[in-house]
């Protein structure tokens, strides 16, 4: 109670300093109209399934037309206006460390064989080096032009600025269209001011927040959760533009290959999860278990919207841009998102009495915690992957795996969306252990299936798992050549990165290179 009183006293202080009133922005008018329509449609055309909330995803025909809204991607314009936010935000530069996680725990190239994940994965880092960290990452490749390279155009879609002002250009049907390769030049400034501000508005002219969702995509998916952008109060809008990347989502094969946040049944596991089983989608075919696979993004906000916090109208902001006081004695936002620890005394300070030390070993402890059983279940997943391998090798029937290799689906995306959110051991432990323990009821139900098929086709259990200690092991076991891949990726950084930078700066759309690491 004593809390609560103290939350909501907060909250009203820093209103009143900032502003309540946010007003709707040209781009988020036009665009929600149209996505209202269009979804009527959609709804209309579309009967093989139905869902939950009455929607479902827009075909292609009516995503977003092109318009004349001008988008101000280059975040260096705003360093003279509002130095106190540029500054902060550009400390996410600070923010240097990439963990890689595979190298950590090879397992999950056991786990995500036949997907580029398998290649590389890194724990995030600052908001700074999103254009850097796609650019570099193994998953994109070494294209040489707009037909080739593995990944298609949506794979920019949370990495700055620039994909609202192509997608404002463009229109939402050729944003989408085509491989990665194509935006290259385009896409050149990393995660910043138009991402969640309205820059073209009095407000913001004025120094007021602007809060702003300029993504159709992002405010078509906050329809179907019933939060009309437009009609949120603060809090709401302060969450939402998190939601424009910290959420769950996939690529749509029926459309053009668009974003599309799943939440049609809802945003929790089992109804993502009912919704992908019943448009029968799957990311990729698993490379040794034959499975129809799920790859969790990183469900920040879905999480965050189910724990303590979240339900007690505690935000992202709250949290990761707290409000601190200039040189100058003006309280502003801190645009430094990072770790909320290292703002303690502006951040959980607030609202709890406890020290740092104290909440920072409870958090600690969860995290051992979750980290613990999800281990569990990726042991289980990796023997059921082998399992299966060898249940096909000795010339099992896609009818007798079909209950196995579902059940791996299931286990898996439930052990991909626990260890795909960085942030759920602190936001929602609770959750991520249920949703972990549900994935090992599911394995079980997997290896249980596989044990009848292998042994009625006379393999004696166990079987033999190859040794997968280390990355390099597990590269091996899963066919993967890993220096053949870093090799065209060395030369396409070489080679294509150069270029890329070369027109982007005649074109004026950075003053500086993002940096190269
Ligand atoms: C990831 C989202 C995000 C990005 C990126 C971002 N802001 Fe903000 N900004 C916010 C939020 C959230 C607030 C606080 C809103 C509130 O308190 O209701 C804010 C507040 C502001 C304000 C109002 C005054 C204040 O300090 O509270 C200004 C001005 C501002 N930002 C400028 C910028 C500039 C300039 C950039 C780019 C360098 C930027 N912002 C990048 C989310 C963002
Ligand atoms: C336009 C997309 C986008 C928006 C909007 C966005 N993020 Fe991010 N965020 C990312 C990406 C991409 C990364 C990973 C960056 C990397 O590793 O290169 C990231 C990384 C982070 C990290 C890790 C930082 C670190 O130093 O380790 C935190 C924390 C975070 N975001 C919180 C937030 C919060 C809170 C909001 C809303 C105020 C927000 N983000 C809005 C895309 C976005
Ligand atoms: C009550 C405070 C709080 C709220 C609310 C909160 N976070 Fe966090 N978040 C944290 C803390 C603390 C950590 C770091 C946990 C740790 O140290 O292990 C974190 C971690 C993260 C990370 C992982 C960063 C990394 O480098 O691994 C991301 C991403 C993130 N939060 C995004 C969000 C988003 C998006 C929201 C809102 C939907 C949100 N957070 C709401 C406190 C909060
Ligand atoms: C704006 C206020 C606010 C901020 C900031 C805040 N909290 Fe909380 N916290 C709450 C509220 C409200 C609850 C729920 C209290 C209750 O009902 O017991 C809570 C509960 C908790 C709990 C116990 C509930 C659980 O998850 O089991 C922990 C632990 C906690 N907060 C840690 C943190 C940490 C760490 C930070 C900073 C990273 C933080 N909080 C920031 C308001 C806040």
């Amino acid at each position: 109670m004593r809390i609560f009183l103290i939350v909501v006293l907060y909250k009203i202080f820093y209103g009143v300093i900032i502003m309540t009133k946010l007003r709707r922005s040209l781009l988020t008018l036009t665009i929600a109209g149209f996505t209202f329509f269009s979804m009527q449609n959609a709804f209309a055309a579309d009967s093989e399934y139905t869902t939950k909330s009455g929607k479902k995803p827009v075909p292609a025909e009516e995503l977003a037309k092109a318009n004349d809204i001008q988008i101000q991607a280059k975040n260096e314009q705003f360093a003279e206006k509002y130095p106190k936010q540029y500054n902060s935000w550009y400390k996410t530069s600070e923010s240097t460390e990439a963990t890689p996680a595979i190298e950590e725990d090879p397992r999950m190239i056991v786990l995500w064989g036949g997907y580029l994940f398998s290649h590389e994965y890194n724990k995030p880092r600052g908001h700074f080096y999103t254009v850097t960290d796609v650019r570099n990452i193994l998953r994109t490749g070494a294209p040489r032009s707009d037909k080739d390279g593995p990944m298609p155009m949506s794979c920019w879609t949370c990495k700055g600025p620039d994909v609202p002002r192509l997608i404002a250009k463009w229109g939402e049907k050729e944003y989408f269209s085509g491989k990665w390769f194509k935006a290259g030049s385009e896409i050149v400034n990393s995660v910043g001011c138009a991402d969640c501000h309205d820059t073209r508005s009095k407000e913001f002219a004025e120094g007021k927040p602007s809060l702003n969702i300029a993504r159709p995509h992002v405010l078509r998916a906050l329809e179907v959760i019933g939060q009309d952008f437009d009609k949120l109060d603060r809090d709401g809008k302060r969450t939402a533009v998190c939601a424009n990347c910290h959420v769950e989502y996939y690529f749509d094969p029926k459309a053009v290959n668009n974003v599309v946040f799943p939440w049609f049944n809802g945003t929790d596991v089992d109804s993502m999860e009912k919704y992908y089983d019943d448009i029968k989608f799957k990311d990729w075919t698993h490379s040794i278990s034959k499975a129809p696979m799920l790859k969790a993004q990183h469900p920040d906000f879905e999480i965050w919207s189910m724990g303590m916090h979240g339900k007690n109208g505690v935000t992202c902001i709250d949290c990761h841009m707290p409000k601190v006081k200039g040189a100058d004695g003006k309280v502003y936002t801190d645009h430094q998102i990072g770790n909320p620890f290292d703002a303690f005394e502006s951040t959980c300070a607030n609202c709890h009495d406890q020290s740092k030390e104290k909440l920072q070993a409870i958090v600690k402890s969860r995290k051992h915690d979750v980290q613990e059983s999800r281990i569990k279940l990726e042991d289980q997943l990796v023997k059921a992957h082998f399992e299966a391998k060898k249940a096909w090798e000795v010339g099992a029937t896609e009818e007798e795996m079909k209950e196995a290799l579902q059940a791996i689906r299931h286990a898996q995306w439930r052990w991909d969306y626990s260890a795909a959110s960085h942030g759920g051991h602190m936001h929602a432990p609770d959750v991520l252990l249920k949703v972990i323990s549900s994935g090992l009821d599911r394995v079980a139900d997997a290896r249980s299936a596989l044990a009848v098929v292998l042994t009625k086709h006379g393999v004696e259990l166990p079987i033999q798992i190859p040794n997968i200690d280390t990355a390099e092991q597990a590269w091996k076991a899963m066919g993967i050549d890993i220096e053949k891949q870093r090799a065209k990726k060395a030369a396409f950084l070489k080679e294509v990165i150069p270029q890329w930078n070369k027109k982007a700066l005649e074109n004026g759309l950075i003053d500086t290179l993002p940096p190269a690491k």
